[in-house]
């Protein structure tokens, strides 16, 4: 049996060893800093098994040497934002966990496969990338099989056809810059755009977009996990058994599409040494361009995340100049710069 870690026994982390433990594909260990939360998930999913027919072992525990040997490391800690908290200091509690948790991980893990959950998604996974100092292909951030699959349940419903005849693909951040590929999506190869009128398929891909704000919005307290459990369970799969499967993921280009230097959802064939290749498909010169500019606006988030958790001391006149450059900033008519409040992970 494989063995999977997941680090945060929250609702996206409990809802990925359930799913795990269906598929029958390996162990899962869940790990939190409330160990009694991970214990208590874990024999709750085991004692699916008579129901749902499966012996998978799924344990709980806050400690990481339980998590030794791993083949994929499933990254999901984190904290929502608290009363009186500024976004600014989220991101910073998050990186902070996120770099701590990936850091213990591959202590004992040093040759597992990471995928990274916790928003914002990039950033985080960048992070990962730049802590354990691992190959870039292995370490992979979920969102754009999430993303995509919202698109694919749109398409289904509106068609009244079986979502598994549906294939659409979400490039770019995950975030409201996100970049759905309408004319990549079909029903079993027939293209989307002859079965959907313009308009109504316009609406679903806005949809799309704000996905998870709209469940966001029902739930009130809390943000979506059934479908992005799924989601990190297909990933996982089409690691250990090597499916290589066509998956929209977030990884670093080495040039592909132009890009270099940034976490960015792309088209990748994922397979047991995790990222096995980046696909090239054409693109439309506004799908390249929309491309572009969310690769650079998580760049820019990046930025911003490096510079919260090392901050540089500067001089008084070295502040001086920069509140005068922020001044002008204000008075011309640019857009607004990026922090944490415009990343818009999208959940
Ligand atoms: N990438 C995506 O598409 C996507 C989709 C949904 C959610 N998310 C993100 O995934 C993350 C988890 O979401 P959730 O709904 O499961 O949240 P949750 O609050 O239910 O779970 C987070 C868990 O992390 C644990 N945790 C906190 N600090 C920890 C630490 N230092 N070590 C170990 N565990 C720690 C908490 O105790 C909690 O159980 C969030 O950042 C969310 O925004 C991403």
């Amino acid at each position: 049996m494989y063995k999977v870690s997941i680090i945060g026994a929250g609702n996206v982390g409990a809802s990925a060893a359930a799913d795990l433990a269906v598929s029958q594909l390996a162990n899962v260990v869940l790990i939190d800093i409330n160990g009694g939360v991970a214990k208590g998930k874990a024999l709750d999913i085991v004692q699916t098994g008579p129901i749902l027919g499966h012996g998978a072992l799924i344990t709980g525990s806050v400690d990481y040497s339980a998590t030794a040997n791993s083949d994929v490391i499933v990254i999901t800690a984190g904290i929502a934002r608290k009363k009186d908290m500024s976004r600014d200091d989220l991101l910073k509690i998050n990186a902070g966990i996120v770099s701590a948790a990936a850091l213990e991980a591959v202590k004992y893990s040093p040759n597992a496969i990471f995928i990274v959950v916790t928003n914002p998604l990039d950033v985080m996974t960048s992070l990962v990338q730049q802590v354990t100092g691992l190959p870039s292909t292995r370490v992979i951030g979920m969102a754009g099989v999430l993303d995509s699959a919202r698109l694919e349940s749109f398409i289904a419903e509106y068609l009244q056809v079986s979502p598994l005849d549906v294939r659409a693909m979400v490039l770019g951040g995950h975030g409201d810059l996100m970049v759905p590929l309408p004319r990549h999506a079909s029903v079993k190869g027939v293209p989307v755009c002859d079965l959907v009128p313009a308009e109504i398929l316009d609406a679903m891909l806005k949809r799309t977009v704000h996905g998870g704000a709209e469940i966001v919005g029902h739930l009130v307290t809390g943000s979506a996990y059934y479908a992005p459990g799924a989601s990190v369970a297909v990933m996982v799969k089409s690691i250990l058994l090597d499916e290589r499967r066509l998956l929209p993921c977030s990884v670093m280009p080495h040039g592909e599409y132009g890009l270099t230097d940034v976490y960015v959802g792309l088209p990748c064939i994922i397979g047991r040494n995790g990222l096995e290749k980046i696909v090239p498909i054409t693109l439309t010169e506004e799908e390249q361009a929309a491309l572009v500019i969310s690769a650079n606006s998580i760049k820019a988030s990046i930025a911003l995340t490096d510079s919260l958790l090392h901050p540089v001391e500067i001089t008084e006149t070295e502040a001086e100049e920069k509140a005068a450059e922020a001044e002008e900033d204000t008075t011309t008519a640019k857009p607004p710069a990026p922090t944490s409040a415009n990343t818009g992970d999208a959940k």
